[in-house]
């Protein structure tokens, strides 16, 4: 995969999707389990890791720790092995991914101390990790900030003890960062409020195969006690939830059928429902889904965004488009992060009519969108600039796409498979 920060997409719109797409393993299990890799030297074994720029920096992230990592690209499989070195994740590396946040439970557990770069990532908002420090103070660790860097230490033992966290507020990475700094903990952890997503079960379903004991995954608290060390294991990443929803949208929105493959439906009820509200025909066949929209008209539905098991932010931007092409007048409100309309702008540049009151945005569909020169913002942004230029009239650019080759796997190659005209372009 080749991700130039100078890359573009040219989308040729206006032709339905047809056909099936194979969904690759979630960007947000993989990331979180490469850096649970932390907590033991033993070898451990991932299959259905996707090759994405996210993915990457987080095999150079474990490497600077001192890890050795093998990647498959092909075949998805990733093997980690061997103790870090190291317990320092640099900005040059966390600037780039703020989910390298992450390493700082499983390092200060490891290590007895850490040192992480306070992140960077998505412009969607201030993003703060005052949940994950938090968290660690309960369970012994003493913070510092000191030039731009958390420095974590466990006191006395030089390990963390249980605690009981309460979070303030939802978080999913602050959840799976205490989630793995309490595998190694002296006693239990309670963490209540904990954070839902099919992710965080993914990721204690590796962990316990590691040898921790996790309890109540999936549920708003979870029970952890500390064991002495971890072991290796081989597990196999959860579906991409938030692709699959792409791709079901991108289908849609082209009143096209596609079918997407190796998905976990259960994880997208939300989704699902609000597609069915939107006009579509969708079917669940095992690990299938297909939404037909073949001579359908693609109806308006309000959204409220919220923690999981409600509608997910990272599906905000996508849903948005398909309310723009709609027959009437919907509103979608995002309750998770701030600053995370910035399509909005650019899907005014294609024609739509939209307008954002708040953390509102009221949207009037038109009956056709029209290709235009655009810009990505974020990764989610920048999946629904693609998903407007392949609905829309005539030739839509995509600039600054190194954003959509954080999360979607071989995208190219996937919307090709579907019908859709895309290329790369620098
Ligand atoms: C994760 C996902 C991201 C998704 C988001 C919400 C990963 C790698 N990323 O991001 O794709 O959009 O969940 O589903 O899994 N907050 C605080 N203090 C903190 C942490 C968070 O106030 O210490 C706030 C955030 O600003 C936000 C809310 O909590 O308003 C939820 O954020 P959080 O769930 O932490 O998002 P991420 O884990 O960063």
């Amino acid at each position: 995969m080749t991700a130039f920060k100078t890359a573009k997409f040219k989308i040729q719109g206006g032709k339905p999707l047809d056909g099936e797409v194979k969904i690759s393993g979630a960007k947000n299990a993989a990331l979180p389990i490469l850096l649970s890799t932390i907590l033991t030297s033993d070898t451990v074994v991932l299959k259905n890791v996707p090759d994405l720029a996210d993915v990457k920096t987080s095999f150079k992230l474990l490497q600077d720790l001192g890890k050795h990592c093998t990647y498959d690209a092909q075949s998805g499989e990733a093997v980690i092995s061997g103790a870090v070195t190291s317990f320092v994740a640099s900005y040059e590396l966390v600037k780039t991914m703020r989910a390298s946040i992450m390493a700082l439970g499983p390092l200060v557990a490891f290590c007895g101390q850490a040192e992480v770069s306070l992140p960077g990532g998505c412009a969607i908002g201030a993003r703060p990790v005052d949940l994950h420090i938090k968290g660690l103070q309960a369970m012994g660790a003493q913070i510092k900030l000191d030039d731009g860097y958390i420095k974590a230490t466990a006191i006395g033992s030089g390990r963390l003890q249980g605690g009981h966290i309460v979070m303030d507020k939802v978080s999913v990475t602050g959840t799976e960062n205490l989630m793995m700094a309490a595998c190694l903990g002296n006693g239990t952890t309670i963490i209540d409020n904990a954070a839902l997503e099919p992710e965080i079960v993914d990721l204690a379903h590796c962990l316990n195969k590691m040898g921790a004991k996790i309890k109540g995954e999936g549920t708003p608290r979870l029970e952890i006690e500390g064991v002495e060390k971890l072991h290796g294991c081989e597990h196999s990443v959860v579906a991409d939830r938030i692709e699959a929803g792409t791709y079901l949208i991108a289908g849609i929105a082209t009143h096209g059928v596609v079918t997407c493959l190796n998905t976990l439906p259960s994880s997208l009820e939300s989704v699902l429902q609000k597609l069915r509200q939107a006009n579509a025909l969708i079917t669940v066949d095992g690990t299938s889904i297909t939404a037909d929209m073949r001579n359908r008209q693609i109806k308006p539905v309000d959204v409220v965004t919220a923690p999981h098991p409600g509608f997910p932010t990272d599906m905000q931007a996508q849903m948005t488009v398909l309310n723009t092409l709609s027959d009437g007048v919907s509103s979608v409100t995002e309750t998770i992060f701030e600053n995370r309309f910035m399509h909005i702008a650019e899907l005014i540049r294609m024609g739509a009519h939209i307008e954002i009151r708040g953390n509102t945005v009221i949207c009037e569909g038109v009956p056709q969108l029209k290709g235009a020169q655009v810009m990505s913002s974020d990764l989610r942004a920048s999946a629904s600039l693609v998903i407007a230029g392949l609905a829309a009239e005539g030739t839509t650019i995509v600039d600054r796409i190194y954003h959509m080759d954080r999360g979607y796997e071989h995208i190219e190659t996937k919307v090709g498979s579907l019908g859709g005209i895309i290329e790369r372009i620098y």
